[in-house]
């Protein structure tokens, strides 16, 4: 489903990715392993468009992509959840929700009540404003509202950051139920465990280089990388 092959990134004049390959099946979870500043972030923001690659291609579906704009890629069926969330604090989280609402290209799609059976707890506080939630109700509301676009495709930039422990199982949970309902996912993320839980493969990116690829039972057990690269 997607390909980035070889892909060089630069803010202004600073190189940040170094000929960066990936690729991600139809209906698999694979993981973007890394520590703080390793370049998860820049790869996703390289896929959705908002920093374009200079160098190296990318796939969606067999289409080349680089070069379209975010908007675009998310009509195709492409969906990033920045880390920082980015949901409207004046609106309540039905509208939210409401607002982000696109019309399925095949089937159904989702809406509302498919995406509280999702996320039962936004049911909960469907009326309360976006500014009033918590941190773990903010990041649920991010990833619902970009189901609302109806992707093929969920780039997930660290979802479980900051949350507490039992807010991190629920949200694995959570994001167990989206490949069941035949969501690709890409996952940056720092917190290996909760990584590594729900992860089909798995990569490792270090200084804007890919360091690993592989299984994820390969890398449970090679320790040298994990020492190198994600220091745990
Ligand atoms: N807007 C920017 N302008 C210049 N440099 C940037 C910018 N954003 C990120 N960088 C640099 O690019 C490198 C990769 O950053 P990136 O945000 O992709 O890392 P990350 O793996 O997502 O880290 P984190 O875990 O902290 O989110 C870092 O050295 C960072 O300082
Ligand atoms: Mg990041």
């Amino acid at each position: 489903m997607l390909e980035v092959e070889g892909i060089h990134t630069f803010y202004g004049l600073s190189h940040i990715l170094f000929g960066v390959s990936l690729r991600v099946e139809q209906g698999e979870v694979v993981c973007l392993l890394g520590r703080n500043g390793a370049g998860k972030t820049t790869t996703m923001k390289s896929i959705m468009g908002l920093t374009p690659p200079k160098q190296g291609g990318i796939r969606f579906k067999g289409e080349g992509i680089v070069g379209k704009e975010p908007y675009l890629l998310a009509r195709k069926g492409i969906s990033y959840v920045p880390d920082d969330r980015r949901i409207f604090a004046d609106l309540s989280v039905g509208e939210n929700l409401e607002i982000a609402m696109r019309k399925a290209r095949v089937g159904e799609g989702w809406n509302k009540e498919k995406v509280y059976e999702i996320f039962p707890a936004l049911k909960d506080i469907e009326s309360r404003r976006g500014g009033c939630l918590s941190g773990g109700e903010q990041k649920m509301l991010a990833i619902a509202r970009a189901l609302m676009g109806n992707p093929e495709l969920l780039l997930l930039d660290e979802p479980t950051e900051g949350l507490a422990p039992v807010l991190v199982h629920a949200l694995e949970d959570q994001i167990r139920r989206l490949r069941e309902a035949g969501l690709t996912v890409l996952l940056a993320e720092q917190n290996v465990r909760s990584a590594l839980r729900l992860s089909d493969r798995g990569y490792i990116i270090g200084n804007g280089q890919i360091r690993y690829q592989g299984s994820i039972e390969e890398l449970k057990e090679n320790e040298e990388v994990r020492k190198k690269y994600l220091l745990v």
